[in-house]
């Protein structure tokens, strides 16, 4: 049994979802039968609490040039990250030569704008792919895995970062005591670190097991964050909860007495308290559940093909990995998924092998059925789609339970 990879206690496994590919690695039809599995669980630390893998994928075989996630391929995240950026530069980038240091920038999405209005900004990018991507959209980019060496690196060259971001890139790295040695060296005195990720409390609330899979290795709380943050002479400050990819939280962790943490801290984690978040029974709870959308899913996808209804996927999303692998659907049951991303275009689903076609075909012609991997942007999804459901289409959404909308 591993220890916990931020205090070194004991973990409680609570849910396995047994051996599983690596959720984005999209394969050519023609690639040979070598793909890589691991044992996908979760376990939360008898001590700081943090919920985590048990299993630990290297990141060099997630995140690496061909990388397939581009952040731009959501209107609602393209303006979520644009916001972001006018309020950091009303705030803590509003003195000119203030800097900017972005994990996991991706395509740009977020520095683009802070760029734009001629701040300092470096993105710290390892998937070479998707950092080219972001230098043609103006970026200033290191392809590089953050971590304390480089984080000393830039300190080095570019000085003190009043802002240190993270979005939906936290939550990936599981050396987090390395991060954390590298923003204490490279963050400003009174500079914040901040990041926002899928939150605990809502995956447990709606069951949203899909946000289980290689690359979500931390499943972040206001407590766990918060012990996280004391280790390394940090504060957890301030929390905001965010609507966006199923609901997140956005963490503000200043050095430990330089700012003064806002009530929505102690309001948060007493939420948590109140619910028994971090309580076996609930997590537990939680893994029983899984179970029984699991046996609901394939059921209903087994009647519909027995009523001879076609279904087609809607996003070829990472979390869709844990879902058709843990479930057992193949190309049987659902026989493409459409996507815009052209990285997952003409390829197959990992480990389930589902042809993945471009969006603009879905209506070639409209299925009866469309099962929506991408929930998390179901209106927008739906807004755009609006001629499948005039078609007679219908929508089978599966948390918290399956059902057919
Ligand atoms: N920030 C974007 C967003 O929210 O849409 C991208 C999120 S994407 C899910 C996670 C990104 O983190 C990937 O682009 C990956 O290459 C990057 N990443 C992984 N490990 C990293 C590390 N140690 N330092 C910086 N970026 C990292
Ligand atoms: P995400 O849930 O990790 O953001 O991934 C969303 C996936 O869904 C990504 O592969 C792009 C795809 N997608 C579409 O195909 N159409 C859309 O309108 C949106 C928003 C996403
Ligand atoms: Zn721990």
């Amino acid at each position: 049994m591993p220890n916990c990879r931020v205090c070194g206690e004991n973990l409680r496994e609570f849910l396995d979802f047994g051996s599983q590919p690596l959720s984005d690695a999209f394969r050519r039809p023609a690639d040979p039968g070598d793909e890589f599995f691991f044992r996908l669980a979760v376990g939360s630390c008898t001590s700081c609490s943090m919920v985590q893998l048990m299993e630990e994928v290297p990141r060099d075989r997630m995140f690496h040039h061909d990388y397939p996630y581009h952040s731009s391929g959501s209107s609602v995240m393209r303006k979520h990250f644009e916001r972001t950026a006018r309020d950091f530069l009303e705030t803590e980038l509003a003195a000119p030569d203030s800097f900017a240091v972005e994990l996991g920038c991706n395509d740009g999405i977020m520095l683009r704008t802070i760029g734009d209005a001629g701040r300092r900004h470096l993105g710290v990018e390892p998937s070479g792919g998707v950092a080219e991507i972001a230098r043609a959209n103006g970026v200033r980019v290191r392809t590089d895995f953050f971590e304390h060496s480089v984080a000393v690196d830039i300190h080095r060259e570019d000085g003190p970062a009043n802002v240190i971001y993270a979005a939906n890139t936290m939550c990936h790295i599981p050396y987090a005591e390395s991060i954390f040695e590298g923003v204490a060296a490279l963050l400003a005195e009174d500079g914040v670190f901040v990041f926002e990720d899928p939150y605990l409390g809502d995956i447990v609330k709606q069951t949203s097991f899909d946000q289980i899979y290689d690359e979500h290795f931390y499943f972040f709380s206001v407590r766990s964050v918060q012990a996280l943050a004391r280790r390394f002479g940090f504060e957890l400050v301030d929390v905001e909860r965010l609507p966006v990819h199923g609901g997140e939280v956005r963490y503000t962790i200043a050095r430990a007495g330089r700012r003064e943490p806002a009530p929505s801290v102690a309001e948060l984690a007493d939420e948590e308290l109140t619910l028994g978040l971090h309580e076996p029974a609930t997590l537990d709870a939680f893994a029983v559940r899984v179970r029984e959308i699991r046996d609901e899913l394939v059921a209903l996808l087994e009647g519909l093909r027995a009523q001879g209804r076609t279904v087609v996927g809607y996003g070829a999303t990472a979390k869709s990995a844990t879902v058709l692998n843990y479930c057992g659907i193949g190309p049987g049951l659902v026989s493409s998924i459409v996507d815009t991303t052209p990285a997952k275009q003409g390829r197959v689903t990992p480990g389930s092998h589902i042809p993945v076609r471009p969006a603009d075909t879905f209506g070639e012609p409209y299925p009866d059925v469309a099962l929506l991997f991408a929930w998390n942007h179901a209106d927008e999804i739906m807004a755009k789609e609006q001629a499948f459901r005039a078609a007679g289409g219908k929508w089978i959404l599966y948390v918290p339970k399956p059902r057919l909308v």
